[in-house]
């Protein structure tokens, strides 16, 4: 079982400027703290793009050292916010980048990881190019690892007007590869939308997050972008060789959380009878009910 944890959209900012009113560096603070404390068995980090929000070599700084004593492997992508340039100047020696993209690979456990760079020049969207998808194509094939695939970018459109409009211009060309390689393709964690969603696309399931800063409403009747005081979480992604389950770690939440001993199903079963709901002690035999 391989359980990996999934940041995405930190929007730091090199004065400390806030994102829509949010402290991105102090909610990317906080995720860090939370998912060290009680995922520290996890097997790696990994955070989808938008990781600067004016792609500030001084966000990038900040970054550095947020993560600078972290005790597991992070993994970084470059969202539509991020700047080449200066992402590169501060990580530049940390993965081994498919130059000039952000792309690259790494084997971990029994996964291929994919780590993808869907930026584009001009445009808040995403493209992958002839080069960009020829890489993930050659990568794939050659691949004898199951893959778990990253993105910044939403991997197919979602129905909500504002995220499709910051969609990947050639989703078409992407999803042709996709079906060439589904067989081998585990899951797709995306960040870029900030909200929390979840969909398959070509037989293969993604999932995506909420940002540290502002969050979307995912409104489907207005082309504006509708946002709401969401507090922001990451993932824990537990991977079997046959299910992959995300569970989303709400790591403000200031209240109690209440834990108990399980209780015994014979309470449930006399709590049923004193409100005069009998519990059967067997299941229905479908061979009585046929006849
Ligand atoms: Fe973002
Ligand atoms: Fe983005």
């Amino acid at each position: 079982m391989l359980k990996l944890i999934h940041m995405t959209d930190l929007h730091l900012t090199g004065t400390g400027e806030l994102h829509f009113g949010h402290d991105t560096h102090e909610a990317t603070r906080q995720a860090l703290d939370h998912a060290r404390t009680h995922f520290a068995d996890a097997g790696f980090l990994v955070i989808t793009g938008d990781l600067a929000n004016w792609g500030e070599i001084g966000a990038y700084r900040k970054l550095e050292r947020l993560l600078a004593d972290y005790p597991l492997p992070v993994y970084l992508m470059i969202g539509n916010h991020d700047n080449r340039d200066n992402f590169l100047s501060v990580f530049g020696d940390r993965h081994r980048f498919d130059a000039p993209f952000m792309q690259y690979w790494a084997d971990h456990d029994r996964y291929r990881l994919l780590f993808l760079d869907t930026q584009t020049a001009g445009t808040a969207g995403g493209a992958f190019g002839s080069h960009r998808l020829r890489w993930l194509d050659q990568r794939l094939s050659e691949s004898e690892r199951e893959v778990l695939m990253f993105m910044h970018h939403h991997p197919t459109p979602t129905g909500a007007h504002a995220m499709d409009a910051k969609g990947v211009a050639d989703w078409d060309a992407f999803h042709r590869v996709l079906a060439r390689h589904s067989a081998k393709i585990r899951h797709i964690f995306h960040g870029h939308c900030h909200t929390d969603m979840q969909g398959h696309i070509e037989g293969i399931s993604f999932s995506g997050l909420r940002s540290m800063g502002s969050q979307v409403y995912p409104d489907l009747s207005t082309e504006m972008v509708s946002r709401w005081e969401g507090a922001p979480h990451y993932a824990v992604a537990l991977i079997g060789e046959r299910s992959l389950v995300t569970h989303q770690q709400d790591f403000t939440y200031a209240g109690d959380v209440h834990t108990h001993p399980r209780g015994q199903f014979t309470d449930f079963v006399n709590n049923c009878a004193k409100r005069g709901v009998n519990v059967p002690d067997a299941d229905p035999d479908p061979l009585e009910i046929a006849s």
